[in-house]
């Protein structure tokens, strides 16, 4: 256990490299297993969620090693086809290794994966899918059971763009014996990374339209190399940081195109803005302005960055709005600013928030991984003194963040919880 102490009222400036994609990596991880053949996923971030995900795939009978920042994967001798149940509950992603199992060996269990606490998180869309290419799926005594090859010659349609939904049938269905169409797919940017990588690898996807994936049957993936895109979250956090102290800091590797509705939004909180080659920079306004948002699926407002654009509204001049559309409990954090003096409701899935002039800081604890990172926002802008509680779920997603801060001029320092 951590608590991370930080002393807010420093303005943030300066430089930072935004590290490889959590939700970019995993998929990744999950699909060497398909490839089977030796995998090399150059800047992957070291985060907690990854090296879970690197033990189960140990758990497979898979050779996992790190040299440096890439991950070295081999599933050739892959043996097992079960995760044990005690392995899977701490991630979600242990539901990316069914696709990948079913589309290699015909057939997988897995327990029924955790994650954060952010709502409810089914997984029938990922089954339905399943069903739909030919699998027989088995539920009860906490286990998912899958059994068959993946058929395909067919079109499947999601009626909710589902992620993981898209990147486990997208998996399947390599390994499906005819031609698959996804239909309402994901189009995040790390849904893209893992068509590149598959195609890469020897399978063949394309996207038809902005509203369709075709992955044709019957292909085998080799071993690659591949580096993992930029986390368009991490920078996110970086830049609402900088925002929310109003200070200056350029996000080096971030790419603006990944993150057109949060760039919009900060905008109009009174952020200025520079994309270039070279990454986002952002300064931040004296105050921020009122701002409205709701999140969707991409291109829209992430809900991952829900939580910390929050934490700035509670600052602004006027009376921001967030609708959250994605995870019912994503407001969990504004009980914890309230004890910081934000002056906010929740209704249902919106937020009202009233701006103040001033947090102070005071004794909060992370309870999910983004609504941590915007208790450390909202302590970097508070007067005085501010404790994070349960600070090392940021590690899921965050890789040294308080180093990183700290490298930006904030004043934060990490120490061990007692229990
Ligand atoms: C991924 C990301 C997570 C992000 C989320 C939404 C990874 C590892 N995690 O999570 O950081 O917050 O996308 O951008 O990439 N749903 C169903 N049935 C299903 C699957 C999902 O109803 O079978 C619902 C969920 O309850 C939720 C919504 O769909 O309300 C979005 O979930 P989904 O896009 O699947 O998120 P994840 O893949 O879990």
């Amino acid at each position: 256990m951590a608590k991370l102490i930080i002393e807010g009222g420093h303005r943030l400036s300066g430089q930072v490299t935004v590290h490889g994609a959590k939700n970019g990596a995993l998929p990744l991880m999950a699909a060497a297993m398909l490839i089977g053949e030796p995998v090399q996923l150059l800047n992957c971030p070291r985060l907690s969620d990854v090296e879970h995900m690197g033990r189960l795939l140990k758990g497979l009978g898979c050779l996992v090693q790190w040299q440096g920042d890439t991950l070295c994967i081999d599933a050739g001798g892959a043996s097992s086809l079960a995760l044990p149940k005690s392995s899977a509950g701490a991630i979600r992603s242990s539901a990316f290794l069914l696709g990948p199992l079913l589309g290699r060996f015909g057939a997988a269990e897995v327990p029924y994966p955790g994650g954060c606490n952010i709502g409810d998180r089914p997984l029938d869309l990922h089954l339905k899918g399943l069903k739909a290419l030919g699998i027989r799926v088995e539920e009860g005594s906490g286990c998912i059971r899958c059994y068959g090859r993946p058929k395909g010659g067919v079109e499947i349609s999601l009626e909710y763009p589902s992620v993981g939904a898209t990147e486990n049938l997208i998996m399947a269905a390599c390994g499906a014996e005819a031609d698959t169409v996804l239909v309402n797919p994901a189009r995040e940017p790390e849904v893209d990374d893992l068509m590149v990588f598959l195609n890469a690898a020897g399978f063949a996807l394309r996207r038809e339209g902005s509203s369709r994936i075709r992955i044709r049957g019957g292909g085998k993936g080799r071993g690659l190399l591949h580096r993992v895109l930029p986390d368009r979250i991490e920078a996110g956090t970086f830049l609402t940081a900088a925002a929310i102290t109003g200070g200056k800091v350029l996000v080096r590797g971030a790419r603006g195109e990944h993150m057109s509705a949060l760039l919009q939004t900060l905008r109009e909180a009174g952020c200025r803005i520079r994309t270039t080659a070279e990454g986002v920079e952002l300064t931040g306004p004296e105050r921020p302005k009122e701002i409205r948002f709701s999140t969707m699926p991409y291109p829209g407002f992430p809900t991952d960055m829900q939580s910390q654009v929050f934490a700035l509204c509670t600052l602004a001049k006027g009376t921001s709005l967030v609708e959250e559309t994605v995870f019912e409990n994503r407001f969990a954090p504004a009980a914890e600013l309230r004890r910081m003096g934000a002056d906010c409701r929740i209704r249902g899935r919106t937020a009202l928030i009233r701006g103040v002039k001033a947090l102070r800081g005071a004794e909060v604890t992370a309870r999910d991984l983004r609504g941590g990172a915007a208790l450390v926002l909202a302590g970097l802008a508070a007067q005085g003194i501010t404790e994070v509680y349960n600070a090392q779920v940021l590690s899921r997603g965050y890789e040294n963040l308080a180093a990183a801060l700290k490298g930006l001029g904030a004043s934060i320092r990490k120490e061990d919880q007692s229990p």
